[in-house]
């Protein structure tokens, strides 16, 4: 399931690594709001490194992906750990002074704090009233254990046992619903093991989000090179996998531009898309988009050749009815991208392969993978029933040195979400 972990300002945010370890160990697929406040006990470095993903405090980090509505609205649960008085008294109020404050107004996910505070602060008539409010709103709250406190004191207030938080909140998630009730064999940590949580769909637990605030531009379709006032050299490609490939990577939080090359698909809310029509035409657009993105992916097929002469009329047949055409190269577009690649930048290639007498697929794929230079190459068998339409996938992926780094196959959009999870693993190591 996907949990909104938000962590407020109390001394008792150390032990909620633990609670946030043990769900991504479980196969829960986590992103952490630590309040401003929160960050003076425990620091963003480890929300993320445990989590995987960006861990945003305020409204207006990264505006464009509207993370305040997305990251609510996307939850299963959302669980506030440790929970101080003022984020309760705050909560209650129905305040979104920062992005958990957000987060929490937009979400329809059921909802459990896990108060943290002194025993006076949390027997407090205030605290208790706005407690009383949460709980009457639906709000979950686990009980504070009574124990040690910061100091010499003690009483109840303490925040519980790590192992006691992620159990409350199993048993909040079984008995609203977030988990089937009565499926024993999951008894929650077992929801959906990480490498089977993504369906047919390409929906995935464990992408959620971690693109969030991150530019990606990918090309889609074809190329077409001009031959006369009519007439013109293109391909099949139809875009089916550039676009699931924005698609994918806006559902998991990325600002999406498209440079579609003649593609006949729409496009979802939110994406950009900026329409092109020859090789020249989508090299600049590229250039130009990835001066400002973190992640650039070449999903079009781009002509090789381009007739040397254009015709401004129609070719007329004449004589033996013959045409010899002169082609000339093309720019190399991702070559060009690839030398320009700025710092921590990551690039995406694909290569569509047939293989033949001199090499297999693979080999052609390793050779271009090395050629390139691009940060990963998606090897994709094409021909006359493979890799062009809507149909299924299949790509193996390489590093620059044309190593095998991870294989993805499945509809277009399973595809963009595999070749989406190595993205991430790349931006993440940088
Ligand atoms: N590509 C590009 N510019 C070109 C040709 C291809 O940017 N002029 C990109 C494609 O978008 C893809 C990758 O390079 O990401 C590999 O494309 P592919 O057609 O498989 O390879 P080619 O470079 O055309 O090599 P070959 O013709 O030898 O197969």
């Amino acid at each position: 399931m996907r949990v909104l972990l938000g962590v407020t300002g109390g001394i008792a945010a150390y032990k909620v690594a633990l609670v946030l370890r043990r769900l991504t160990e479980d196969g829960h697929a986590v992103r952490v709001i630590p309040t401003a406040a929160s960050l003076n006990f425990v620091g963003r470095s480890t929300w993320e490194a445990l989590s995987g993903a960006s861990a945003p405090t305020e409204t207006f980090e990264d505006v464009p992906s509207v993370q305040h509505v997305r990251l609510g609205q996307r939850a299963d649960i959302v669980l506030v750990a440790p929970a101080t008085a003022d984020f309760l008294a705050s909560m209650a109020r129905g305040e979104a002074r920062d992005l958990l404050g957000n987060a929490l107004l937009a979400t329809s996910a059921p909802v459990v704090v896990a108060p943290a505070m002194h025993t006076e602060m949390w027997l407090n008539a205030a605290t208790q009233a706005n407690v009383t409010t949460l709980r009457e709103r639906g709000v979950h709250v686990i009980e504070p254990a009574v124990g040690r406190l910061t100091g010499a004191d003690s009483g109840p207030g303490r925040l519980p046992d790590p192992e006691d938080i992620v159990s409350g909140l199993y048993a909040v998630a079984k008995a609203t619903g977030v988990v089937p009730r009565d499926d024993a064999a999951s008894s929650i940590p077992g929801t959906a093991p990480l490498s089977t949580a993504r369906d047919d769909e390409g929906q995935d637990d464990a992408g959620w989000g971690d693109l969030e605030g991150v530019r990606l531009v990918v090309s889609a379709g074809g190329t077409r090179e001009p031959l006369d006032a009519v007439r013109f050299l293109g391909n099949r490609s139809s875009g089916h996998q550039g676009f699931a490939i924005a698609e994918a990577a806006r559902e998991r939080g990325a600002d999406v531009t498209v440079v579609a090359a003649h593609v006949a698909l729409p496009l979802g809310e939110g994406i950009r898309r900026v329409e092109v029509s020859s090789t020249a035409d989508l090299g600049a657009a590229m250039r130009e988009e990835a001066e400002r993105a973190d992640v650039v992916v070449m999903a079009a097929a781009v002509a090789d050749f381009r007739p040397r002469e254009v015709a401004d009329h129609k070719i007329k047949k004449s004589g033996d009815g013959v045409l010899a055409l002169e082609l000339v190269p093309t720019e190399d577009v991702l070559a060009g991208l690839v030398q320009g690649r700025r710092d921590g930048q990551v690039i995406v290639g694909f290569a569509a392969e047939t293989g033949d007498a001199g090499a297999s697929v693979a080999e052609h794929g390793a050779a271009k993978a090395r050629r390139k230079g691009a940060d990963l190459m998606c090897v994709n068998e094409v021909g006359e029933a493979k890799g062009f339409g809507d149909r299924p996938n299949a790509v193996v992926m390489l590093d620059s040195d044309g190593h095998v780094v991870g294989e993805a196959a499945g509809t277009k959009l399973a595809v963009a979400h595999g070749v989406l999870d190595q993205v991430a693993r790349l931006l993440h190591q940088v």
